[in-house]
């Protein structure tokens, strides 16, 4: 259910809702702009250059979505009839609706995290390379940083740096799913570019957490780059004059990624409040950056009756699953609606389902 009328009193689906800001629709109505899918686009080429900087790689691809950046990065690194692998909870893996199959005939396999946690030991346990015609080869390990289903959970440089020791030495490739790597930035303080540069390729989400309305980057080396240009075409992803998009991401790099630490903020105040309110909904000590779960049915709830409920008193949230609720804070809500927020889903968690 959209919210047009703003009748809500805090919108918290997800870090996807924002709406433009001011200066933002500003910057994108004046941006100069020529047809991208001949190279001509100057505010595109200066979002790609941007992008390509800040995370330390050679090339950028701008994409309409995170999807097709990452299945950009899937589709270079792993030949139809291989195999990638990751977390079960990936997006690439649970949201992607089977587009590494569909797309470029690649099948994935899956190990079970924690809270989406990588540790290097359940990639490394689950790669399968040089079994020549007899079994399936991986060709790529995902990683998710910061992690949506696990709970916006930030991953360990460390432990990304021993899987990177070891894909190098067995020839299979990385690809980062960075949809919310500012926010893992801005948490963790580890520099997006310090995270990048363990991974082939980086997918970043500019239309989440950083509050643009459209657009992802994928960065990785100029050839594997002019590929991806190929296969966004192919796709149907080429874009003409989308630098009124790369203005709005150019606007986005520049005045909202320390403001995710708001976010985080809030997010943890949230959770503190309910974890006060009943104990055991959630543990704020997990809540690493903008993504609160939490599990509803301690109160008696299923997560869908929650959903329903905080909606009639205008919260809006997301039942990621039979018991837990998903909380995203983002661009568009801010303390007075993170206070709403805190009083219905606090209460409906005292108060547990009424019954007829
Ligand atoms: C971790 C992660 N990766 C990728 C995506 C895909 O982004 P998009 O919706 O732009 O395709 C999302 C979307 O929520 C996401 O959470």
């Amino acid at each position: 259910m959209a919210d047009p009328a703003g009748a809500l009193r805090a919108d918290l689906l997800s870090d996807t809702l924002t709406r433009p800001t001011p200066g933002m629709r500003t910057a994108m109505a004046q941006a100069e702009v020529g047809d991208d899918v001949f190279g001509e686009d100057p505010t595109l080429r200066a979002l790609e250059e941007r992008v390509a900087d800040l995370l330390g790689h050679e090339a950028a691809l701008f994409t309409p979505s995170g999807s097709m950046a990452n299945q950009l990065g899937v589709r270079l690194h792993v030949r139809p009839g291989e195999e990638l692998v990751g977390d079960s909870l990936a997006h690439v893996v649970r949201a992607e609706l089977g587009a590494a199959a569909v797309l470029s005939g690649i099948s994935s396999r899956t190990w079970v995290a924690e809270q989406g946690r990588f540790r290097s030991a359940d990639a490394e346990a689950l790669m399968i390379t040089g079994v020549g015609p007899y079994q399936v080869c991986t060709g790529l390990v995902v990683v998710e940083n910061t992690h949506n289903f696990g709970g916006g959970t930030v991953q360990s440089l460390d432990e990304i740096r021993r899987a990177r020791a070891v894909t190098r030495e067995r020839g299979v490739a990385m690809h980062l799913d960075g949809a919310r790597l500012f926010n893992a930035s801005v948490a963790s303080g580890v520099s997006v570019r310090d995270y990048a540069a363990e991974f082939d390729t980086v997918s970043v989400c500019l239309s989440k957490g950083l509050g643009a309305p459209v657009g992802s980057v994928l960065v990785g080396s100029a050839d594997a780059m002019a590929e991806s240009r190929i296969w966004r075409k192919r796709f149907g992803g080429g874009m003409r004059q989308a630098g009124i998009l790369a203005a709005a991401g150019l606007f986005a790099l520049d005045h909202h990624v320390e403001r995710l630490a708001d976010d985080h903020a809030r997010a943890r105040r949230a959770a503190e409040a309910l974890a006060q309110a009943v104990p055991g909904t959630v543990d704020p000590q997990t809540v690493e950056t903008n993504i609160v779960i939490a599990d509803v049915s301690v109160s008696g709830w299923t997560a869908p009756q929650f959903v329903e409920a905080a909606l009639l008193r205008g919260v809006r949230t997301y039942a990621v699953g039979p018991r837990a609720v998903r909380l995203v804070w983002h661009l568009d809500v801010d303390d007075t609606a993170t206070d709403a927020a805190i009083d219905v889903i606090t209460d409906l968690a005292e108060t547990g389902p009424v019954l007829p």
